[in-house]
């Protein structure tokens, strides 16, 4: 589904991103692992519009792509979710899950927002996440961290993004939250939502994807399958970016 070639970005002379090749599959749960400073932000970046390579292709279902804006990665069918979300924490559930994209009533009723319609498709979004009782009319600020992932993942599939790249969804939250949010990513990998992690958090990597990639100074160290590894074994790839059985990246 998306094919990455020689994927460089440059910042002068520091090489965030330095010929990466990545080859994810529809349906898949991939974890980006790799150091501080590791490059995976970046290859984030260049995946959902938000920046644009240096040099290298990405290609989406086969097809050429050259995102100008997170909004035109999204048009696409790949949507992000940051730490802070992006949300608009005074808006209500069903505001947010339809911001940037509101339904409007028929065409004779011009610019009048079908606000029924929004609060129960929202109501059906956020019910695939298991929060079906929910006040859509609720501020977002009314919500615990883990809840305002699942609005911002509603809005995904309100676009109906068929990829969600998500970097480092648990790190400002708590035990229970965090536990809440890997539910979040085994449901949309349920529904064949293909979802990019990148996690510090080794035991949430190994709790939900099926393969891990490895990135250390701008490349990409090497990939193994997630079912090989426990959490500390995986957290020692990261520190020494060498996976046993493939040569190491130099420098
Ligand atoms: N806008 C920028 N200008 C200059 N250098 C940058 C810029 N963005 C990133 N870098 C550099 O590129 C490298 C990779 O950064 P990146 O943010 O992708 O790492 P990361 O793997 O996400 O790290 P972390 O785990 O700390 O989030 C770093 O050396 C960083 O300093
Ligand atoms: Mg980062």
């Amino acid at each position: 589904m998306i094919r990455l070639r020689g994927l460089c970005r440059h910042f002068g002379g520091v090489h965030a991103l330095d010929g990466v090749d990545l080859d994810i599959a529809d349906g898949e749960c991939v974890a980006i692992v790799g150091d501080n400073g590791a490059g995976k932000s970046t290859l984030i970046r260049l995946l959902s519009g938000a920046d644009t390579p240096s040099a290298g292709t990405i290609e989406l279902n086969g097809r050429l792509v050259r995102f100008r804006s997170p909004s035109h990665a999204l048009a696409a069918g790949i949507a992000t979710t940051y730490q802070d979300l992006a949300l608009a924490p005074r808006l209500s559930i069903a505001q947010n899950v339809f911001m940037g994209g509101e339904l409007l009533l028929r065409p004779a009723c011009f610019g009048l927002l079908d606000k029924q319609r929004m609060r129960r498709e929202a109501r059906g979004y956020m019910a695939r996440f298991g929060f079906a009782g929910a006040d859509m009319d609720r501020p977002v600020s009314d919500l615990s961290g883990g809840q305002r992932q699942a609005v911002a993942l509603a809005r995904a599939l309100r676009w109906r993004a068929r990829v969600v790249i998500m970097d480092e969804p648990t790190a400002a939250l708590g035990v229970a939250e965090s536990r809440m949010v890997l539910n979040l990513i085994r449901s949309l990998h349920e529904q064949r939502v293909t979802v990019i992690l990148v996690s510090h958090d080794m035991d949430d990597v190994v709790a939900v994807s099926e393969r891990v990639v490895v990135l250390k100074r701008g490349r990409k160290a090497g990939e193994l399958a997630t079912g090989s590894v426990d959490a500390d074994a995986l957290a020692h790839v990261v520190m020494s970016g060498t996976i046993p059985g493939v040569a190491a990246v130099d420098g």
